[in-house]
C-alpha cells in the first residue's frame, strides 16, 4: 500500500505561521512524524506540499495508478477550490481531508470545504497528529475494498 499526503499554500511555513492556531512544529516535523507512523504501519507514504493550485491538481492526477489513496490539507484551497474537487472526483481515490485546526470554529468564510463531498473522512482539529488519523481511517477503508 503507498499513500500519497498532499499539503497545501503556507504549510511549508508551519512553525513559523500562526502557531497559535498551528503550532509550533514544522512541516519538516509533520513529514517525520508522517514517514515515522506508516513505516510502524508497514505501509509506504510520499509526502508533497505546493503553494499552486493548479500543482496540486496535476499531482492528484498523476496519483492514478501509483497511490492506493490520498491524504489532503489543500489549506486556504479547501474553501476556495472546485479544481481541487474535480480532481479528486476525476480520480476516484480513496481520500481523507485533514486540518490541523478546526476551521468550522473560525471565521465564516473557512466554513465551506469544497474537497469535502470528494472526501471518505474529514480529521480537523487535532494538531499535526490528525494526519496520522487519517492515515489510519485511509488504510482501514482500503484493505476494506
Ligand atoms: C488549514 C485551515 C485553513 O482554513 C487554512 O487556510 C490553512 C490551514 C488547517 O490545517 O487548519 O491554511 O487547512
Amino acid at each position: 500500500m503507498h499513500l500519497l499526503v498532499l499539503n497545501g499554500p503556507n504549510l511549508n511555513l508551519l512553525g513559523l505561521r500562526e502557531p497559535e492556531h498551528y503550532g509550533s512544529r514544522t512541516y519538516d516535523d509533520l513529514v517525520a512524524l508522517i514517514e515515522h507512523h506508516c513505516a510502524q504501519k508497514g505501509i509506504a507514504v510520499t509526502c508533497r506540499q505546493s503553494n499552486h493550485e493548479g500543482v496540486l491538481v496535476e499531482l492528484i492526477q498523476e496519483a492514478i495508478g501509483r497511490y492506493d489513496g490520498i491524504v489532503i490539507n489543500p489549506a486556504a484551497y479547501t474553501h476556495t477550490s472546485i479544481a481541487l474537487l474535480d480532481a479528486l472526483k476525476a480520480v476516484g481515490l480513496p481520500t481523507v481531508e485533514v486540518h490541523i485546526s478546526d476551521p468550522d470554529t473560525r471565521e465564516d468564510f473557512r466554513r465551506i470545504s469544497y474537497v469535502r463531498s470528494a472526501c471518505l473522512a474529514t480529521v480537523k482539529g487535532k494538531g499535526l497528529e490528525g494526519y496520522l488519523e487519517a492515515v489510519d481511517i485511509l488504510v482501514e477503508a482500503i484493505a476494506a475494498l
